[in-house]
């Protein structure tokens, strides 16, 4: 059992906070928000996360996790202070450090015995060399510290069992003792431990994240492609999975990534790349391709409304960036959204979890109670997540009761052939052969030549 204390609880500082608890670690996570942390000592959990409510309802009646916003309560008894806050994008798509400078001023301030300072925030490569310069300054009287980087890799939605199951654990110091020591912390979750410097570790997280986001985008040019040559992207998709080298995941062509890592990480990378002098073309590239993914929605919708889309009403499936969070952070949908209404469309959305969320940043948006409300007499449906309840709805009835029958799958998560079958006009993302399905052949592409 070791006393950590974790300072942001949002959404990794929750998680980790809860689940080291869960691992019988007596944790004390920190907040500056009052009213955050007055709702989570009620515990009352403000993130939707499968699981998470129960786990910390579990670990506080358990005596094993506590809120504060007290930084001497916090650090008292702690030997490892994990920093979890915010790393927004700044102006030029910079990480912007503020909230991460003013843990580690804090941490310097209220310290009262030698501690290990874990940096979990995504944050530039250089920063755990910043954090300790800060902590070194700030200090009244020089009190032993290290700093350790240990990435996050959690997903939204599955953070819980990404944090108790992890491919790996990568963990980055000058300070070899201090990197064993956070290293013990995670030896039940039994997943392999890599011990690096500082900066290779920091530099693991940008390259992971940037690397998922190139396959998304790699995926989503190969679909454009196949679209014109009347391929399916899935069943390519598939055929590419096998190779091991290769591998099946984050292949699905969509609407492109969003959320609040990658489109962040990638122009951040992009950013530390272009000030230091290389050229960092490839994630240019990744970047506008993913744009493209947006735009590709609102032309498919303009072609087959007749080549306009003012007064059309256009219904949203889904408004999270992707499914189980209400998380609507660069999500494709929202993005769809304005462009549309920017050209006349009027909008109408259903999410399971987001619409609160949603209505606060787009008031222009119609909200409706269920999937057939968004179907309801619209000119075209657009899948923009993919919910498991929109894969067992019942399309007879979305097809009666729409005024035109088009319905854009931005997630690919009907078959192309029973669609076409049940009389929709049906458009997939790289699903070139529902073309042929209709009896047409793909554009501008003829076999043979
Ligand atoms: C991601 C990383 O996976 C995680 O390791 C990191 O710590 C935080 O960022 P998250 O943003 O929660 O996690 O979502 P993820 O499931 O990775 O999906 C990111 C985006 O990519 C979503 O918008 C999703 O819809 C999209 N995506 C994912 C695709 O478009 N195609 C895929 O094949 C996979």
């Amino acid at each position: 059992m070791k006393n950590i204390a974790v300072v942001g609880t949002g959404y990794v500082g929750l998680v980790t906070g809860t689940c080291f608890a869960n691992l019988g670690n007596r944790v004390i996570c920190l907040d500056i928000d009052e009213e955050k942390i007055g709702k989570l000592r009620q515990g009352e959990v403000p993130i939707y996360e499968p699981g998470l409510s129960e786990l910390v309802a579990r670990n506080m009646k358990a005596g094993r996790l506590s809120f504060t916003t007290r930084y001497p309560e916090a650090l008292a008894d702690a030997e490892f202070v994990f920093i979890c806050v915010g790393t927004p994008s700044g102006v030029d798509g910079e990480a912007d450090l503020r909230y991460v400078r003013m843990a580690a001023e804090s941490i310097a301030e209220h310290m009262t015995h030698p501690i290990i300072v874990v940096n979990k925030s995504t944050v530039p490569v250089g920063t755990g060399d910043w954090v300790a310069d800060i902590i070194r300054k700030r200090q009244a009287e020089p009190i032993d510290f290290a700093v350790v980087s240990c990435p996050e890799f959690l997903k939204e939605g599955s953070a819980i069992v990404d944090f108790m199951n992890p491919d790996r654990v990568v963990l980055g110091s000058m300070d070899r003792e201090a990197a064993d020591k956070v290293a013990q912390l995670h030896l039940p979750l039994r997943a392999p431990i890599i011990v690096t410097d500082l900066r290779t570790a920091e530099m693991i997280k940008y390259a992971s994240n940037a690397f998922l986001a190139t396959r998304i985008s790699f995926i989503n040019e190969i679909a454009s492609i196949c679209e014109k040559l009347g391929a399916d992207i899935q069943e390519v998709a598939v055929g590419m999975g096998y190779d091991k080298r290769i591998g099946p995941h984050f292949l699905n062509a969509g609407l492109g990534y969003g959320g609040s890592c990658f489109p962040k990480d990638v122009k951040a990378l992009e950013y530390m790349a272009l000030v230091h002098g290389t050229h960092p073309s490839l994630l240019r590239a990744v970047m506008e391709i993913n744009r493209d993914a947006r735009r590709w929605a609102v032309i498919t919708l303009r072609e087959l409304l007749g080549g306009r889309l003012e007064d059309r009403r256009i219904g949203l499936l889904g408004l999270a960036f992707k499914p189980n969070t209400d998380d609507i952070r660069e999500a494709p949908a929202l993005e769809i959204a304005h462009m549309l209404q920017n050209e006349g469309a009027r909008v109408v959305a259903y999410d399971p979890v987001a619409m609160e969320n949603a209505a606060r940043v787009n008031p222009d948006l119609h909200l409706a109670e269920d999937p057939y409300a968004v179907a309801q007499g619209a000119d075209a449906l657009l899948v923009t997540t993919e919910w498991d309840e929109f894969k067992h709805l019942d399309l007879r009835r979305i097809l009666e009761i729409m005024a035109r029958p088009i319905l854009v799958d931005g997630r690919n998560i009907y078959d192309p052939r029973q669609m076409v079958e049940m009389g929709f006009i049906y458009r997939g993302v790289g699903r070139g052969h529902v073309h042929q399905l209709a009896g047409k052949s793909p554009n501008g592409y003829k076999a043979g030549i």
